[in-house]
């Protein structure tokens, strides 16, 4: 054992010397002679100095170390990524090289060059960055960086200093790596609202780390479109994108200054080096994680790069480029050697290309190639590290090949893989296929407002949470037009619910807010926004499902419901039993039969809650059986649920038992013909309105008595009312 470490470590020295050397060149930048800037100083100690001065409320001194700081950050991350190329990079003859020689080891001429490595680095380095801005910084302010607290201190500094536009840009940056801080949620509210600040001025400073992610959704959107060109090309750019953010991060592993490993004791310098450089590959490998994991998400995209890959192949494939589909087959293939899909599509292409001979001389992604050879040399020898060493290692990949893996670590790794696998394919099931076009996981064009909850967390297929739709000064107006309308009288009176005889129900639609409002008995404003949240929800559904048409408001209904007093022992039943939109649902045979009475023409379906000061009244999604409970929405204000109205989604309202349940429940669909001809209406009213008040001004100097009579006969027009729909 001793001995095996002894080589070990030296093995994986050589191979740091081989991965770095080929190209070794003392080469002075050319830059190099007039160095008049500044040393780099440590962010770590320029983000200190700035939380200091934050907290001296000096607002001044603190934005600018702060932004200091930020820019450190960057500065010393380039230069590392700069003398990490002067210093040489990874070359393939030496990797060659290393294979032929290992059964001679001991290389001291090898050693010698991984010293001239350090030292050149060491050099470039310094050039650039004070001594101490070289030493490794603490696992907190990795932490601070990484959840982008900095834009935290800073967005409450640049609001003390009446810096509107750019105190938004650091709450949106903040935020977009924090989706659930409720109260900067709450300070871009403010913000957005603010005089001089645009919807432009929320940028995200920190975009330039997430521009695989920027296409990746745009890829994802050619393909909900059947754009297929298009797809391909940006599919193709994803996966380029992924593996420059890949190396990039790869890169720093290397030059970034490691902190010594734990002194276990009695170990050897090699022991201790081979540590180190075990921590270096593994620090390499995690990159695969660090890359595959969106700001704001707690995991990573499971085999990202290859399922890229597969993206890309249907839409080359679609779009009728069939050698770049081979291409991509082949180069698919590197990760999954003996995948049947692809080996039979392979076939297919050999086929219609007539003769094998086209294919055959395809080859795959030379940047893949490389960078899985790099990957697998590296896992070689963290498996031997954690076979030999007491090294821990979590491969972050689902393609490393089996016999990589050291015969005394596979059945543990097999039934990780194979737990890991089962996880997976669960996810898979439980997807049931939608028709609907939908395509849930498009970007929240509303700042503010952020995913609660997305497939996933939900069990199922095209539904969402979103919080932050409506403030809570929204859902006091609108409740308060709910009670208002209710003290009105006609029409609105708590009447017994058509679901259960335990709780009273009340609605009120837009048109109908409209026409009391005219009366002067609702708020004008108040009922204004009652119909605009229709829209609000529109925009932001057709954007997150990724609407492959517009989409026209269908039908929106407030509707309160209220449990009846000493009516509630012992309560079984529903406050609105389990069913779909679209379609009736026969839970024995798992059926959905798209006629009447249901309301065939919904495509999306979605609730905007108001309060949350009541018992029960949970909104709750099963299976096709009506019976199994897949999730459980509670309502709270501002909180949006969307989802497909199809038999994907059925679903139902637990009883309330207690208080008063108010919600807007909106349903949208593709066809204009079905759209709400009551919201048309309300627009209508309240053009007339903007006239008959014109028409007022111009009576009230002439006062002529024919005009009066029209003002009413205009009245009396808007007197029509169609049918109360309150069905739900
Ligand atoms: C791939 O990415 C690199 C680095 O971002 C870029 O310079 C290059 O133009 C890209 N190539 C393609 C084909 O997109
Ligand atoms: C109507 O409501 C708005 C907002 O809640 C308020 O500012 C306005 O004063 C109200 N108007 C009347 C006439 O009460
Ligand atoms: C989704 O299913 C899991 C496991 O059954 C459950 O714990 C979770 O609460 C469900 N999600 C929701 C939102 O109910």
């Amino acid at each position: 054992m001793a001995q095996s470490s002894t080589c070990f470590s030296v093995y994986v020295a050589l191979y740091f010397v081989v991965i770095t050397l080929p190209a070794f060149i003392f080469a002075t930048p050319a830059h190099s002679t007039s160095n008049a800037q500044p040393l780099l100083q440590p962010y770590d100690f320029l983000f200190y100095s700035g939380v200091r001065a934050y907290f001296n409320e000096d607002w001044g001194k603190a934005a600018e170390l702060l932004e200091k700081s930020i820019l450190a950050k960057e500065s010393l991350f380039r230069v590392r990524r700069k003398c990490h190329d002067a210093c040489g990079s990874a070359g393939k003859e030496a990797l060659d090289r290393l294979d032929s020689e290992r059964g001679n080891l001991w290389d001291l001429l090898a050693l010698d060059w991984l010293q001239k490595k350090a030292e050149c680095l060491r050099f470039c380095i310094g050039r650039w960055v004070t001594p101490t801005g070289q030493l490794p910084v603490s696992v907190d302010i990795e932490y601070e960086f990484s959840s982008r607290n900095p834009y935290n201190f800073l967005q409450v500094t640049y609001y003390k200093l009446e810096k509107f536009q750019k105190a938004a840009s650091a709450a949106h940056t903040f935020f977009i790596a924090n989706p659930s801080h409720l109260e900067m949620r709450n300070n871009i509210e403010k913000y957005r609202r603010m005089e001089g600040v645009t919807q432009e001025d929320f940028q995200d400073r920190e975009i330039g780390n997430e521009k695989h992610w920027v296409l990746y959704d745009a890829a994802v959107h050619h393909e909900a479109s059947s754009d297929w060109a298009p797809a391909a090309e940006t599919w193709k750019a994803c996966v380029n994108e992924t593996l420059h953010q890949t190396e990039e991060c790869r890169v720093q592993c290397e030059v970034a200054s490691q902190a010594l490993p734990e002194d276990r004791g009695a170990g050897s310098v090699f022991e201790k080096a081979a540590a180190l450089s075990l921590s270096l590959l593994a620090c390499r490998q995690y990159c695969v994680t660090q890359v595959a994991m969106r700001p704001g998400r707690i995991s990573a995209h499971e085999d990202f790069l290859p399922s890229q890959l597969e993206h890309l192949h249907i839409a080359q494939f679609k779009a009728g480029d069939i050698s770049g589909a081979v291409q991509t087959l082949r180069t698919l293939l590197l990760f999954y050697p003996s995948d049947k899909n692809s080996l039979d599509n392979l076939q297919l292409y050999s086929e219609t290309l007539g003769g094998a001979a086209e294919t055959e001389a395809t080859t795959p992604n030379q940047d893949i190639v490389s960078y899985i050879s790099q990957s697998l040399q590296e896992k070689k020898l963290l498996y031997f590290g954690m076979e030999n060493f007491d090294f821990n290692f979590v491969d972050p990949d689902l393609w490393t090949p089996e016999d990589v893996v050291p015969e005394s670590l596979r059945d543990r790794w097999r039934a990780e893989k194979e737990k890991l696998n089962e996880k997976l394919k669960e996810g898979d099931w439980q997807e049931e296929v939608d028709d609907s076009g939908f395509y849930a996981g498009g970007p929240v064009p509303q700042v503010g407002v952020t995913i609660a909850m997305d497939n996933e967390l939900l069990n199922g297929t095209n539904r969402v949470v979103l919080d932050g739709v409506m403030t809570e000064e929204e859902c006091g107006r609108i409740l308060h037009l709910a009670n208002a309308a209710g003290s009105a009288g006609d029409g609105y009176k708590g009447r017994r619910s058509p679901h259960t005889p335990h709780e009273t129900f009340e609605g009120l639609t837009v048109l109908r807010a409209a026409k009391l409002a005219q009366d002067g008995l609702l708020n004008q404003t108040d009922a204004r926004l009652l119909y605009e949240l229709g829209e609000r929800v529109r925009t932001l559904l057709e954007s997150y499902f990724r609407s492959p048409s517009g989409l026209f408001m269908s039908f929106t209904h407030l509707v309160c419901r209220s449990a009846t007093a000493g009516d509630q022992e012992g309560r079984l039943d529903l406050s609105h039993p389990v069913h779909v939109d679209n379609c009736l649902l026969e839970p024995d045979t798992r059926q959905c039969w798209r006629e009447q009475p249901a309301f065939i023409h919904r495509d999306l379906s979605a609730v905007l809650y108001l309060n949350d000061n009541f018992d029960g009244g949970d909104l709750f999604f099963t299976s096709r059986d009506a019976k199994t409970v897949t999730a459980r929405v509670s309502p709270s204000c501002g909180r949006l649920v969307g989802f497909s109205s199809g038999p994907v989604n059925p679903h139902g309202v637990t009883a309330v038992t207690s208080g008063r349940r108010c919600a807007l429940a909106l349903w949208f669909t593709k066809e204009r013909p079905y759209r709400d001809m009551e919201r048309e209406e309300a627009e209508a009213l309240w053009d007339m309105d903007k006239q008959v008040k014109s028409d007022e001004e111009e009576e009230a100097k002439s006062a002529g008595n024919a005009r009066s009579q029209a003002r009413q006969q205009k009245r009396e027009s808007r007197g029509r009312v169609t049918g109360a729909r309150d069905e739900l």
